[in-house]
C-alpha cells in the first residue's frame, strides 16, 4: 500500500544549520498492517509523516501510495486519501464550528463533493451513526462547538473525521500525547476498534513503548532519520518494554562508538 524508497530530507540545506532528518529512508508497507513508530526526540518521525502527507517535499526518492506516485503531488490531493491526526487536539478542526459541521466537511472533502453543498439526510445519518458508534454520547453534541469539547473527546471526534470514508493511510502522530492517562487509554481502544474494523492500513507514532507493542502488527524504531528497528510477528510478540529500550539503548550507544559522530 505505502513503498517510499531512498528518501532523503534536508533541513536549512547549504548552511551551517543543515540538518538530514530523513537520511535514505526505505520503508513498505502492506494493505491492512498497521504499524507503530517509537523513536527519540528529533528522529525523524514526524518528519516522516510531512513527506508521506506532502505536508514537505523530499529532496530525494520515491514515495508511491496504492501503487501510484504521490511522490510530487500536492497535500491537499493527498488529503482525500490520507487521514491524519495530531497531537494536538486542536489541530485538524474548526474550533468554531461545531461537531456535525466538522464532519460534514470532512465527510465532502473525502468524497470529493463540494463542500458548501449541503448534505442529503442519507449522508447526515451516516455520519451520525459514526458518531454514536465511539459510544460516548457526542451524537447528543452535534450542534456544540467542537472547540468546547474536551481534548479526548475532540481527538475521538477528529478520529471519526479522519476515517469516515476509509483512507489509504491513516497516520498518527502521538495523538494520545497531550490527554489524561483515562482519556488516552480510551482514544487508544477507539483507534484499534476503527483500525480493525475497517482495516485501515496505518502508522502510529508513540512515545509509549508498551502501546507500541500493544497495539497494531508491526513495531520500527527510528534514530537519525532512519529505520533502526522493524520488528513483527513472533520476535515482537515476546518483546518486553525493557527488551526495547535496550534495543533502543544498543543503537545509541552503537551511534557513538561510530567514528563519524566522534569526529
Ligand atoms: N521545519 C523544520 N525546519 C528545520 N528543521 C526541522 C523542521 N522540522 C523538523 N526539523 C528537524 O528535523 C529533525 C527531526 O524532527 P522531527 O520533528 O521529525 O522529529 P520527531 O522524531 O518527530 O521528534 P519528536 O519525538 O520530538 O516529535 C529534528 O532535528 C528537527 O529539529
Ligand atoms: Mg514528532
Amino acid at each position: 500500500m505505502l513503498k517510499i524508497e531512498s528518501v532523503n530530507k534536508v533541513f536549512n540545506k547549504n548552511t551551517l544549520d543543515s540538518h538530514l532528518s530523513l537520511n535514505n529512508l526505505n520503508l513498505t508497507i502492506s494493505e491492512g498492517e498497521f504499524v507503530t513508530i517509537i523513536g527519540g526526540n528529533g528522529a525523524g518521525k514526524s518528519t516522516l509523516f510531512n513527506v508521506i502527507s506532502g505536508t514537505l517535499p523530499c529532496d530525494s526518492g520515491t514515495i508511491k501510495l496504492d501503487g501510484q506516485d504521490i511522490t510530487y503531488m500536492p497535500e491537499y490531493k493527498r488529503a482525500s486519501y490520507i487521514g491524519r491526526i495530531f497531537q494536538d487536539p486542536m489541530k485538524g478542526t474548526a474550533p468554531n464550528l461545531t461537531v456535525g459541521e466538522n464532519l460534514i466537511i470532512a465527510y465532502m472533502r473525502s468524497v470529493k463533493k463540494n463542500i458548501l453543498k449541503m448534505p442529503s439526510k442519507k449522508e447526515k445519518n451516516y455520519i451520525k451513526d459514526h458518531l454514536a458508534a465511539l459510544n460516548l454520547g457526542l451524537e447528543d453534541r452535534i450542534n456544540t462547538k467542537i472547540g468546547l469539547l474536551s481534548g479526548g473527546q475532540r481527538q475521538a471526534v477528529t478520529l471519526v473525521m479522519a476515517t469516515l470514508v476509509k483512507p489509504k493511510l491513516l497516520l498518527l502522530d502521538e495523538h494520545t500525547a497531550s490527554l489524561d492517562p483515562i482519556s488516552a487509554e480510551s482514544v487508544l481502544k477507539l483507534t484499534d476498534k476503527i483500525v480493525h474494523e475497517n482495516n485501515i492500513t496505518t502508522l502510529m507514532i508513540t512515545h509509549n513503548i508498551s502501546s507500541a507493542l500493544m497495539l497494531g502488527t508491526r513495531t520500527i524504531m527510528m534514530d537519525s532519520g532512519n529505520i533502526v528497528i522493524d520488528i513483527e510477528g513472533h520476535e515482537r510478540e515476546g518483546l518486553s518494554v525493557q527488551d526495547v529500550l535496550q534495543k533502543f539503548n544498543k543503537v545509541k550507544n552503537k551511534e557513538f562508538d561510530d567514528d563519524n559522530v566522534l569526529l
